[in-house]
């Protein structure tokens, strides 16, 4: 054949099987024989093995893998991919309409209340995927990872056969991006199982876990071999041509996409909460998992509208379907010391199968709840499994408690380092406040410290920071600047090239920005988010030393107790001597350059609401500007509040407030003339 037919029989042949592949996949309604598609594909793959200039990367011969990826790339998400608000009763989905309600600042006394579009869908339990598509070609996929970077995976990705590699249809975005889950249905499920079984390979806990374990191999075929299913939930670009988020799932439908044929449109929260309990009932009749219901308001103005908070979007919610429940002995309590010195009981359980996994712990919280439910060793207990990962008691069985039960007594003094135990009167958990000299707490802080999300030394995991500390070489996570590749040559299972990373991942961390650094040291309640704020109020660590209560309580997210909590950690000589040892060391103690550019404190000491609609700015691009020229942002108006920010159709609840308050109301052009 030459290269010019060559070139036709391929496009066509491609062509040709990804219609099949999309028949069988997505439509659900092959129309030729698993024996035929294997013939066109084996033509297709020979072809292209005779005639390599011509094998393009959206072939369908890339579904069968082969290729195996080493170590995934980390790419930051050009949409953050956050996560949704739960919710578990009627009462919180109402409350949930009167919020949106209330943001889109409609009246809900009126007399016919408008009711809102939303939009139900399955809530699938998988993993999520954002997928990057060109040209209308399949270009890249990416996990969720935390939100901000997740790993690149497009070739697992491609083995997906329900998800196009090239799309067909009209209005096709040059750059859009989709977001959706991956899923194992559950025959797929339990075919691997039993293949595991046979092969005496110990079995994948759920589908959940076995699609996100499958996503994450190396070798592409054996992706390809697990069958992965994918459902597209949402679409990201710039000027999309939709107007409602149904509009924009009919579109990516009719591109190729595989949707869930689930989805609906329902009229105000009451069509909503039928829906809900229909699918309550109908869920188990489902071939897959699902752990709810997700809730997204319909219309795109409206979204922008409510807008996001920092974790999740204000238009949509995740309804939690009731977790299973079973019943088994509790064997015995034991005291877990965390990170913070704050006490876990856990309960050891005679072993059960909850939701497909077999469940030995269960958390008991808290003194208060072992109180209340008046749990005893003996007792058969009912555990739940949630959303959370660790399952949890949540009663007892009274009619089978045995009759010479003792009533349970929370321990006194730490498992680990028998300092007693404290409990201050608005906590619920006991604490060891023996910091410094507690090793778990030791440990679990240098592990905070080295995290992901912290400083990122990933050379160095909870094992060997466990090592380090008994071998005397290590107290705190100022030590381990001190480290020297020699110290660790001598210790067990450290060879000469992990000790070299080791050092060398220490060295990388000193280049972390200030904002993670001032996560990474551990000050209570400071998470990753509040200390992103601060860094961006502050600028520096010296600012922040010397922050008064009042400087700290005017920046976003942190309140009377965080503010607290940080004069707690800054008055402490031995947190203000580590602090110090990182600054010696060369950790980064200020935002970087390119991080405070064009901010200014024409905005210092002033609290701001905004509230409209604004023709220059988005909602959220005004929050940044007043964060980045020092001000608040606060969400309601009162007395405090130093003016509000008023663009068209300002609510006329607002307006009432505001005028009643003598709170003075500014347009944004006044706006703009303030901190040009
Ligand atoms: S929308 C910003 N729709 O649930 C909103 N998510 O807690 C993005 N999920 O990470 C999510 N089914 O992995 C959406 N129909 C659906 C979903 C869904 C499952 C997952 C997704 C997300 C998590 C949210």
């Amino acid at each position: 054949m030459d290269a010019l037919s060559a070139q036709k029989k391929i496009e066509e042949l491609s062509k040709t099987i990804e219609q099949h592949n999309y028949n069988y996949y997505v439509l659900d309604t092959p129309t030729i024989s698993d024996f035929e598609f294997d013939k066109l594909l084996e033509e297709l793959m020979q072809l292209e093995k005779d005639f390599p200039e011509f094998l393009s990367p959206e072939s369908p011969s890339q579904r069968v893998g082969g290729q195996v990826t080493k170590e995934f790339k980390s790419v930051k998400h050009k949409y953050p991919m956050l996560s949704l608000s739960n919710s578990y009763s009627r009462e919180e989905m109402n409350d949930f309409d009167g919020r949106v309600k209330k943001g889109l600042e409609m009246t809900a006394d009126s007399l016919f209340p408008e009711e809102i579009d939303y939009v139900c869908e399955l809530k699938f339990d998988g993993l999520s995927i954002s997928v990057i598509y060109k040209d209308g070609k399949f270009s890249q996929a990416i996990t969720r990872g935390d939100g901000v970077q997740g790993d690149e995976v497009s070739t697992n990705a491609k083995t997906i056969r329900s998800l196009p590699l090239t799309l067909n249809g009209k209005n096709i975005p040059k750059e859009f991006e989709v977001r959706g889950e991956i899923f194992l249905p559950h025959k797929v499920f339990q075919k691997i199982n039993k293949e595991r079984e046979e092969i005496g390979e110990p079995l994948l806990a759920n589908p959940r876990n076995a699609a996100s374990g499958t996503m994450k191999m190396q070798d592409s075929a054996v992706v390809a071999s697990r069958t992965l299913d994918c459902v597209i939930y949402n679409v990201l670009g710039e000027d999309l041509p939709f107007k409602s988020h149904h509009e924009s799932l009919e579109a990516i439908k009719s591109w190729g996409f595989k949707t869930s044929e689930h989805s609906k449109v329902c009229k105000g929260i009451n069509e909503v909460n039928e829906f809900i309990e229909y699918w309550d009932k109908k869920r188990f009749d489902l071939p897959f998992d699902i752990d709810g219901i997700v809730i997204k308001v319909n219309n795109y103005a409206q979204q922008d509208q409510l807008g996001l908070t920092s974790k999740s979007p204000r238009w949509a919610i995740a309804f939690k379907f009731k977790a299973e429940q079973v019943s088994t002995v509790l064997e015995s309590i034991s005291y877990q010391v965390g990170r913070t010195g704050a006490i876990t009981p856990v309960a050891n359980l005679k072993p059960v199968l909850l939701a497909g996994t077999t469940v030995k712990r269960a958390s008991l919280h808290n003194a208060d709840i072992i109180e209340k439910l008046d749990v005893r060793i003996g007792d058969h207990v009912f555990v739940e499994k949630g959303g959370e990962i660790i399952p949890k008691i949540v009663g007892v069985d009274l009619s089978k408690r045995p009759a010479d039960s003792q009533k349970t007594i929370y321990e006194t003094h730490c498992p680990e380092c028998k300092t007693e135990l404290q409990r201050n009167e608005d906590e619920a958990n006991h604490y060891c406040r023996n910091e410094s000299g507690c090793p778990p707490q030791i440990v679990g802080k240098i592990e905070h410290f080295v995290g992901r999300r912290a400083m990122n030394i990933d050379s160095l995991g909870g094992e060997t920071i466990e090592q380090l500390f008994k071998a005397g070489l290590i107290k705190n996570y100022a030590d381990l600047y001190d480290l020297k590749k020699e110290q660790l040559l001598p210790l067990e299972r450290m060879a000469e090239k992990s000790a070299t990373n080791l050092i060398a991942g220490i060295e990388a961390s000193k280049n972390v920005p200030f904002e993670r650094v001032l996560y990474a040291i551990g000050i209570r309640h400071v998470g990753e988010n509040t200390a992103k704020k601060i860094a961006k109020k502050v600028k520096t660590m010296d600012a922040l030393l010397k922050a008064t209560p009042e400087e700290l309580e005017n920046i976003d997210e942190v309140g009377t107790i965080i503010a607290k909590s940080l004069i707690e950690y800054f008055s402490n000589e031995e947190f203000i001597s580590l602090v110090n040892r990182l600054r010696e060391k060369g950790l980064q103690f200020e935002l970087a350059a390119e991080q405070t550019e064009g901010h200014t404190e024409k905005l210092k000491g002033l609290s701001i609401v905004v509230s409209g609609k604004f023709t220059k700015w988005g909602r959220d691009e005004i929050k940044d500007l007043i964060e980045k020229h020092g001000g608040k942002n606060s969400g309601s108006i009162s007395k405090k509040t130093s003016f509000v920010l008023a663009g068209a159709d300002m609510g006329p609840e607002k307006l009432k407030k505001a005028e009643s308050l003598g709170v003075k109301i500014m347009g944004e052009e006044e706006f703009e003339g303030m901190i040009q």
